[in-house]
């Protein structure tokens, strides 16, 4: 299967492109980058600055692909205008590119937070709080413009996916997630719902590989895919 790729330069799609890499049923991976990446022969970096425009030389690279998955995005942006665009502009212009140009069927695989708030209609009386203090807010805190904004990233992709038959659309949710090697804070994040993030970018793989039952997969789901 070849596979695209957004977020690879982070924190969880580092993981998963090495995941990509290792793994024999994925026989290519296009990164779709503002970075270049270090070669490999599976690797085909696009590089990309704006996320909301396909050339055609990116798309003769991703016609053949039959799964993305997305993990470019932050949970904390320096301004509302930029979480609009990184959040919710780039995947759904991305979901519709890949929709016209890829194979069918195409799995598209988001990769959201366990804090997106789907109810779009839930007052998010903390808002006006954000735009002041957002970059000194703990992250404990409350939900925030992010969060809630993935929530409608989650609610558009599944409404494209049910619009577009061929186009399958999953979401995950993970929180806490805990990086190789994490000792004395795995075991206070242990008590907590948290997911390894080799596990994570294990299910997510398997995921777009295998397809799955249901749309949305939050911690404990992700932990027992595999
Ligand atoms: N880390 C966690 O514990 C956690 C938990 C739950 C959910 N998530 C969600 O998972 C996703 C990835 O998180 P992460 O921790 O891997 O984030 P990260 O380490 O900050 O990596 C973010 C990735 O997105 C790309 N990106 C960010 N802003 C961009 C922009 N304006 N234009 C193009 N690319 C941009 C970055 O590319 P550059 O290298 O070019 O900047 C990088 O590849 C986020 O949506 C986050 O909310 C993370």
């Amino acid at each position: 299967m070849k596979v695209i790729l957004t977020g690879s330069t982070g924190f969880i799609g580092r993981e998963v492109l090495s995941q990509c890499l290792a793994h024999p049923a994925i026989t290519s991976i296009v990164a779709l980058s503002r970075r270049d990446l270090p070669a490999h022969e599976k690797l085909k970096v696009a590089l990309i600055e704006d996320f909301k425009t396909y050339p055609d030389s990116i798309r003769n690279e991703i016609r053949d692909a039959e799964a993305c998955i997305w993990t470019l995005g932050k949970a904390h942006m320096p301004n509302n205008d930029i979480a609009r665009r990184v959040s919710l502009d780039y995947t759904l212009a991305a979901a519709k590119v890949f929709r016209e140009t890829c194979q069918k069927p195409f799995r598209f695989l988001y990769c959201s937070g366990a804090a997106a708030e789907r109810d779009q209609n839930k007052p998010l009386w903390f808002m006006q709080e954000y735009r002041h203090i957002r970059v000194r807010e703990p992250w404990w805190n409350h939900r925030n413009f992010t969060d809630q904004l993935q929530g409608q990233v989650e609610n558009e992709l599944l409404g494209f996916a049910d619009d577009h038959p061929g186009f399958e659309a999953h979401i995950v949710r993970p929180a806490m997630v805990l990086a190789r090697g994490m000792s004395l804070h795995s075991i206070v994040f242990g008590l907590g719902p948290s997911v390894k993030l080799d596990d994570l970018a294990g299910a997510m793989l398997d995921l777009v590989l295998k397809g799955g039952k249901k749309n949305i997969w939050e911690n404990a789901d992700l932990n027992s895919v595999r």
